[in-house]
């Protein structure tokens, strides 16, 4: 007999803040925390990645006794474990030290130099999380995130069926009860909920890989993993999932073309068309990201305020100010003075450095423009001619830029967001991006990329009609289109002041909590569980 529990699991490769690589840990360490709030019963299931989870921040109460799973002829033990995150989010980690206990989460350089076997690595975390299901009561809602997330919808349906357990009504009581409740239930599985963080990254193998991973022959077809030949974990994830949602309304769209598709578009636009696929914006934590209490930054902004106005600019340009001199100080630049006596004003980036970001074309821009007005401080890691690139700007502008790469560090990220006055983020397509929101909420003008995410949070100042303007959106994304978009930036900067405390105030004004989204999230739910 199939236990289900009133509960939702998210099941997912990161979670922020105790283990992260991108956007995807604080979409895990954030969404949950507010669905907590509104009163669901959520768990987050997790890879125990003993060596870089950050161990202060977890509670672990329970150990289960270990499952199995033979990949191949291999068997493979691995434990589960129940506890608290951050003190308050219920987590489930899947413990197997041979694939988890390692010194990154997919690989080094951001997850460029992928670890070979990942896929059996997040095969096995969805082997373990299904295994988890059976020991402590099967979730009504399963909900899964990006390829490493793509195994589970399989795992799922070949343990329990393929039925889905349906509720007449909705669920709306059920998963708010504050109580634990337990559904008696056999030959049902729970609802499968997928999304897509970035189509850019689809855990594509050769279909050899496919006998090695513990799933039934079955999904060896078109309708599952198969796609033209190649074993394509994504696909197989939104194919076997009831609800498939990306993380913004512009993304989901985007992604049913061929030019934003990744080859997945035809499968999109199927989706898109029996209304199986929607996009729900993003939110940040705003507590954990919050300019007056923040605690990695030197200097927090001496107001506590929901709504800020023009009076209140000078405040603000106090928080840049003493955040941008505590900056300069750690990494050893000197504010320079720009014509008109204000000092230069500081481009932030903290970014994966890939192509899809962007970055390679900023710095040509930086590299064409002959004493180009700003200084700049450069966080990133990722692929080693950007990389590379990134280091030689620092080299030969050495008062001008800093550049720290190959490195993930919270805290300068933190500081880097507080002090800086533009954020640059030239993505060529952004599923979402919380960087630009992120640096909004920390006063930041945003040159950005239109596109996916950027364009549904970024109000644009080229747009006449914009009446409340955060930055710039960039039509044509290479070295040219940045460098329009930064000088314009920066004639506002040093030659319109009231502009310039406009701006700085629109993007401070902008609250990209997770409110709306979480209410679209729960009300997803709750229709599947209907259906
Ligand atoms: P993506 O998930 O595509 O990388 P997002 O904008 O959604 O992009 O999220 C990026 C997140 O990762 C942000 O929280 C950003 O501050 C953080 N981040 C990216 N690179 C680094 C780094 N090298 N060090 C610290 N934080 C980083
Ligand atoms: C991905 C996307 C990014 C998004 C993040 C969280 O990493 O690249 O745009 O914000 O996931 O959903």
């Amino acid at each position: 007999m199939n236990e289900f529990n009133n509960e939702v699991w998210f099941v997912g490769a990161e979670m922020s803040p105790l283990v992260k690589a991108g956007g995807l840990g604080d979409v895990m360490g954030s969404l949950p925390k507010v669905l907590l709030k509104a009163g669901m019963n959520v768990k987050v299931v997790i890879p125990y990645y003993k060596k870089i989870i950050s161990k202060n921040l977890i509670e672990i109460k329970e150990t289960y006794p270990a499952g199995k799973v033979n990949f191949g002829e291999i068997p493979f033990e691995f434990g589960i474990k129940t506890g608290t995150a951050a003190g308050e989010i219920p987590i489930v980690l899947i413990e197997q030290n041979h694939f988890f206990d390692r010194d990154e989460v997919y690989g080094s350089h951001g997850g460029v130099c992928a670890y070979k076997d990942n896929l059996w690595r997040y095969a096995l975390f969805a082997h373990g999380a299904v295994y988890a299901m059976r020991v402590l009561g099967v979730p009504l809602i399963a909900h899964t995130h990006d390829w490493s997330g793509g195994i589970l919808p399989a795992v799922v349906r070949q343990t329990f069926g393929d039925k889905k357990i349906r509720m007449e009504g909705g669920a709306e009581g059920i998963l708010n009860a504050k109580i634990n409740k337990r559904v008696h239930a056999n030959g049902l599985r729970p609802a499968l909920v997928f999304t897509i963080h970035n189509l850019g990254y689809q855990g594509v193998y050769g279909m050899d890989d496919f006998y090695d991973i513990g799933l039934d022959f079955k999904y060896n077809s078109s309708e599952s993993y198969e796609h033209f030949g190649t074993f394509n974990a994504l696909k197989g994830g939104i194919k076997l999932s009831d609800a498939v949602t990306t993380v913004s309304p512009t993304y989901a769209g985007e992604i049913t073309t061929p030019e934003y598709g990744f080859g997945l578009d035809g499968e999109l636009r199927n989706l898109k068309e029996k209304g199986i696929l929607k996009g729900i914006l993003n939110g940040i934590d705003l507590d954990y990201w919050n300019p007056a209490t923040d605690s990695f930054i030197g200097c927090n902004l001496n107001l506590k305020k929901d709504k800020y106005t023009l009076e209140d600019y000078g405040e603000w340009e106090n928080f840049k100010l003493k955040n941008k001199k505590l900056l300069f100080s750690k990494i050893g630049l000197e504010a320079k003075a720009a014509k008109n006596g204000r000092s230069l004003p500081l481009i932030g980036i903290v970014s994966r450095l890939t192509e899809e970001k962007g970055i390679n074309e900023f710095l040509n821009a930086l590299f064409n423009w002959n004493d180009f007005p700003f200084q700049a401080v450069i966080l990133g890691s990722g692929k080693d001619y950007i990389e590379e690139k990134a280091a030689y700007l620092a080299k030969i502008y050495k008062d001008k830029v800093f550049t720290l790469t190959g490195k993930y560090d919270e805290a300068l990220s933190h500081k880097i967001y507080a002090a800086s006055d533009i954020f640059v983020m030239p993505s060529k397509f952004e599923p979402c991006g919380l960087s630009q929101m992120i640096a909004m909420r920390y006063g930041c003008a945003i040159a950005a990329g239109d596109t996916g995410g950027l364009h549904d949070t970024v109000s644009d100042i080229a747009n006449e009609a914009e009446k409340k303007p955060s930055g710039i959106l960039i039509k044509h994304k290479d070295a040219n289109g940045i460098a329009w978009a930064l000088n314009e930036l920066y004639n506002i900067y040093a030659f319109n002041k009231d502009k310039w405390s406009g701006i700085v105030i629109n993007s401070a004004n902008k609250h990209f909590g997770w409110d709306d989204s979480a209410k679209i999230y729960e009300n997803l739910y709750y229709d599947i569980i209907d259906k």
